[in-house]
């Protein structure tokens, strides 16, 4: 099997931390870059906490920091759900030095240096750093054989009534991204309402790995679960987006037009996701729609447990 070239966009972020140990621990994946942007909460700790997670693996994955504000207007986090340091308060050791650059620079490197359909771009944050790379070199895009996105949502926001957190955060780069003309696959809050971490789960990865277990369970313990979705879980979102590209069976999906509103009003940020064909147009994108959440658990908690 030849491990998929992936490089991973975050903003650590409680979920952006399990993603990444389930990416970092799967030989599927080869993680060649991991680029860090201001979403949950500021770059300076989004940078920080991706460091320290790529550390505390051991695997030497250059960690370079991206856009620490959107495209357009200002920057606003969401440390009510993630706490003041993105990763519920929990103190990690302080990871390998962050690679010198900028993220979407970084980016385009790796593509450059790539073959035709070589790399997956995966983002699982605000799509700024992806935005910027593939809008100020298109030539790179045929490097690009997928890019995955945990974003937007076809019915309710979580941030706004109409908005998904990463996508109202900077709409104007997803936007940019979703029309790339690249093959799209959106994990949207619908398909990751599927991924609740319930506390029972949580308690019961407590010892039953190493390190990066440890803080897994820690970070996990953290987070409330969500009012939204009934107070029975914490929504793995960002971990959805990996899965797919480990596991694609666990899921079902469609083909769909996905777009943004990009008003100023409140329906900013919202994803407009044509589920059944309403809209002339080409389809842009795969929705993802069922989670076999029991086989996608099982995957999370063997392959963190494997971890230093
Ligand atoms: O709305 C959920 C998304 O926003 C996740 O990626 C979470 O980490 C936040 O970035
Ligand atoms: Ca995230």
């Amino acid at each position: 099997m030849t491990a998929r070239k992936v490089i991973i966009d975050c903003d650590p972020g409680t979920d952006d931390a399990i993603a990444l140990f389930l990416a970092l621990a799967s030989p599927e994946l080869d993680v060649a870059l991991i680029t860090a942007v201001g979403g949950n909460v500021g770059l300076d700790h989004t940078l920080r906490n991706a460091r320290a997670l790529v550390g505390l693996t051991g695997k030497p994955i250059p960690v370079v920091a991206g856009a620490d504000r959107p495209l357009l207007g200002s920057f606003i986090p969401e440390p009510r759900v993630h706490g003041r340091n993105g990763i519920g308060g929990v103190t990690l050791p302080d990871g390998p030095p962050v690679t010198p650059g900028l993220g979407s620079d970084a980016i385009r490197e790796v593509l450059r240096a790539a073959a035709p359909g070589e790399i997956t771009l995966v983002g699982i944050g605000p799509a700024t750093n992806l935005a910027l790379a593939v809008a100020s070199e298109p030539a790179l895009l045929d490097r690009v054989a997928e890019i995955v996105l945990m974003t937007g949502a076809w019915a309710e926001g979580n941030v706004t009534p109409a908005a998904e957190f990463n996508a109202w955060n900077d709409p104007e780069a997803l936007a940019i991204v979703l029309s790339c003309g690249r093959p799209i696959t959106l994990a949207t809050l619908e398909l990751t309402a599927q991924a609740l971490a319930t506390p029972d789960w949580i308690a019961a990865q407590q010892g039953r790995g190493g390190a990066c277990m440890e803080a897994a369970h820690t970070i996990l313990a953290s987070v409330p679960p969500s009012p939204r979705l009934g107070g029975r879980g914490t929504p793995q979102h960002d971990a959805c987006a990996i899965a797919w590209l480990i596991a694609p069976e666990l899921f079902t999906h469609r083909a769909v037009h996905a777009a943004v509103d990009l008003t100023r009003g409140p329906g900013r940020g919202r994803t407009v996701i044509d589920r059944w064909g309403k809209l002339p147009g080409p389809r842009n994108a795969a929705l993802l729609e069922t989670l076999d959440a029991p086989g996608f658990f099982a995957l999370l908690a063997r392959r963190i447990a494997a971890l230093p």
